[in-house]
């Protein structure tokens, strides 16, 4: 019993659980996604894929398959794509992928994003896109998973294995891969500037460093986390980058602390979810660049008039005024949205954890859903 249990505390390097072990492994996943792959000189990115310029360029569409935290990435990585690489992107829930009619096969690729390279659900959609005549691409964890078979091409996101069930780390990690496969489709298809191109890795490269930053006011946002554990419900609000960002910690939420947790568009707070916000409502709202902060406040200034209590993740001070607790994100430019949504997983984990929840894993979910 007393060995098992050591070894098993081992494990988990001194942390009470897998999960929180994985947020503090952050900096150095980030570390090991962007290792070789950037050429801060060239501002171009060097990814070990074979995705000809020639094909590069003519692509029409690209086509985002994925479920659950995966499918966050997927959306965070589409805006960043639509910017750099300046291609049309949808991003599919792999369930209810189609390949769909008014498209040229040759001109679309399609990318499962996948940590496990397992999911069911994701793996058919790829087959249905590689079927129509599609090429396809894998950005996955796990070495030798079906979809790296699968696939043509796979970009690997080099987390390191993730025990909780809740994904942390890789999705971090997805985002700051896909972040470098905008940089470099857009390169490729001349649609960003060599300087800009610096600019945006610039800010992927500080990742590492500004992850570990908020991984240090740990007990500060404990402190907010038992403040609010009991509330009723809670609302995570993000525009632009902030969305998909809002929505993964929403999903984060509920799958460890059972409550009940919605992401949305900050705007369509006054079409619906307004009628729920009351005094025992947190809002979570994304404040940082890349979120269209100032839209942003208007939302949280509907919320806050209504008596909700407001949390506000926020670069440059933006929104303290309104903030009933202020979290502060470092400047970053289009990374920062990603490092609020390190705020929400240490606001989850320390929310569940104050409830004794089953925190690496919750009732009913499973790491990895292999059937459809
Ligand atoms: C399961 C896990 C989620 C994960 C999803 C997709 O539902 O509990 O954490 O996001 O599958 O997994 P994948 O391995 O395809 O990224």
């Amino acid at each position: 019993e007393e060995i098992e249990w050591e070894a098993d505390a081992a494990e988990k390097g001194g942390y009470d659980h897998y999960m929180l072990k994985e947020i503090h492994e952050q900096p150095r996943a980030l570390r090991q996604a962007l290792s070789g792959r950037v050429d801060e000189l060239a501002g171009d990115v060097d990814l070990d894929v074979d995705l000809p310029t020639e094909y590069l360029d003519s692509l029409e569409e690209i086509q985002i398959v994925a479920c659950g935290t995966s499918y966050h990435a997927g959306l965070y990585a589409a805006q960043l794509l639509e910017r750099y690489a300046d291609v049309r992107v949808s991003v599919h829930v792999a369930s209810e992928y189609e390949f769909g009619g008014g498209r040229d096969p040759w001109r679309t690729l399609a990318v499962a994003v996948t940590q496990s390279g397992e999911t069911a659900e994701t793996l058919s959609a790829l087959r249905e896109a590689a079927r129509a005549g599609a090429r396809t691409l894998a950005v996955t964890n796990t070495v030798g998973s079906t979809v790296t078979r699968d696939a043509d091409e796979t970009l690997y996101i080099r987390a390191g294995p993730e025990i909780g069930v809740a994904a942390t780390k890789t999705f971090v990690s997805q985002v700051a891969t896909l972040a470098l496969l905008a940089v470099h489709v857009g390169r490729r298809r001349d649609t960003i500037p060599a300087a800009d191109a610096r600019d945006v890795l610039d800010a992927i490269r500080g990742l590492p460093g500004a992850v570990q930053q908020i991984l240090d006011t740990d007990s500060q946002i404990r402190e907010v986390a038992r403040e609010y554990a009991d509330s009723s419900a809670f609302f995570f609000i993000g525009r632009k980058l902030g969305h998909p960002v809002a929505l993964e910690g929403a999903l984060k939420l509920k799958e460890i602390s059972y409550d009940h947790a919605e992401g949305f568009p900050a705007g369509e707070l006054k079409h619906g979810p307004l009628a729920l916000v009351t005094d025992d409502t947190p809002i979570i709202a994304v404040l940082t660049r890349g979120a269209n902060p100032d839209a942003t406040l208007n939302s949280v200034k509907e919320a806050e008039s209504r008596g909700a209590p407001v949390i506000g993740l926020s670069s440059a001070g933006r929104g303290d005024k309104y903030a009933d607790a202020a979290l502060s994100v470092p400047d970053l430019g289009v990374m920062e949205p990603l490092l609020a949504n390190v705020h929400m997983q240490l606001l989850a984990y320390h929310i569940a954890n104050a409830k004794g929840r089953a925190i690496d894993k919750p009732r009913n979910l499973a790491k990895s859903v292999t059937v459809e």
